[in-house]
């Protein structure tokens, strides 16, 4: 299998500087080794360039933070991963904030009738600039791939919606606003949150995804944010919320969808190595790429 990593040092998608360090962190990490171990061709494409906000220049316009940057890095990141797919590769995304999520589905989606996505959070990113309390656009891009948003941001690569509401599933979700939990309710949404994991375990979990999505989908997008993890596990991140998916739950989740062979694209976002503890989070991130990608198959 041939894979081809991307790297987005993007962190004008909220207001948390160094989170644009997490692709070098990753890579410090070893991602690539990791991944060649497991006998998969790898191809570094490096680093997407993103614009930088003159200095008192970060623009909250219409409730949304830098959003020029922040659409242009993702049109670029769009072009990349549309490539990258086009030519029978596996896109992996290496983040830079979640906002990043609106280049990567753009380019993704459009390969697929019905793309499946996978959302590893604590938060629903569902936010639009109506609803959301921050401004941030990192807790927008699951409504942005709904096509509700800026179009700006919605219309990337020219086409909307990028997914369907019945295609998505949010795992670990413990921080939803209220405008997210509204929209979660109208559009029908599925959500595993701590409150379903703790009841239900994460075997079941993941038995019921994979149910869920198996039948209905063409491919499906792992979209793993990496505050999805406790903050005891993994401290590197802008937004930690205590009460969060384990280490070992979470390798857990990779090796279960590593034997279905249902995922097709992937991203890892939001690790801050400013915030973190040498880079123990990171190094989580490749340990659950390691998973996902079938270290316990091999
Ligand atoms: N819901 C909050 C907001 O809209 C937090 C979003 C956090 N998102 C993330 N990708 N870490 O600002
Ligand atoms: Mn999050
Ligand atoms: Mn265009
Ligand atoms: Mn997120």
């Amino acid at each position: 299998k041939q894979l081809s990593i991307i790297g987005v040092p993007m962190d004008l998608g909220q207001n948390r500087r160094g989170v644009d360090m997490g692709p070098s962190a990753i890579r410090y990490a070893g991602v690539l080794e990791t991944l060649e171990t497991l006998e998969y061709m790898v191809e570094d494409l490096g680093d997407i360039e993103i614009a930088r906000p003159s200095r008192g220049q970060e623009q909250l316009q219409d409730n949304l933070r830098n959003l020029k940057q922040v659409a242009e890095g993702n049109e670029k990141l769009a072009e990349k991963v549309d490539k990258a797919v086009a030519d029978g590769r596996f896109p992996l995304v290496l983040g830079g904030d979640h906002s990043i999520a609106i280049g990567s589905l753009a380019g993704i989606a459009k390969h697929y009738e019905n793309l499946g996505v996978i959302w590893y959070d604590a938060h629903g990113d569902l936010n639009t600039s109506d609803t959301s309390p921050s401004g941030n656009i990192h807790g927008m891009p699951l409504a942005v791939n709904l096509g509700m948003g800026h179009e700006r941001l919605t219309n990337i690569l020219d086409y909307q919606p990028k997914i369907k509401p019945e295609n998505i599933v949010i795992v670990g979700a413990r921080s939803l606003d209220q405008g997210e939990k509204e929209l979660i309710r109208e559009k029908g949404i599925k959500v595993y949150s701590m409150h379903e994991v703790d009841r239900l375990g994460m075997t079941a979990v993941i038995t019921e995804i994979i149910e869920y999505l198996k039948d209905k989908t063409d491919g499906v997008h792992l979209s793993l944010d990496l505050d999805g993890l406790d903050p005891s596990d993994a401290p590197g991140v802008g937004t930690p919320v205590i009460g969060g998916l384990s280490y070992r739950e979470s390798h857990l989740a990779m090796e279960m969808l590593a034997e279905t062979n249902m995922i097709t694209s992937a991203e890892f976002v939001e690790v801050n190595p400013i915030l973190d503890e040498k880079n123990k989070t990171a190094t989580i991130a490749v340990g659950l790429m390691g998973s996902l990608f079938g270290e316990k198959l091999k």
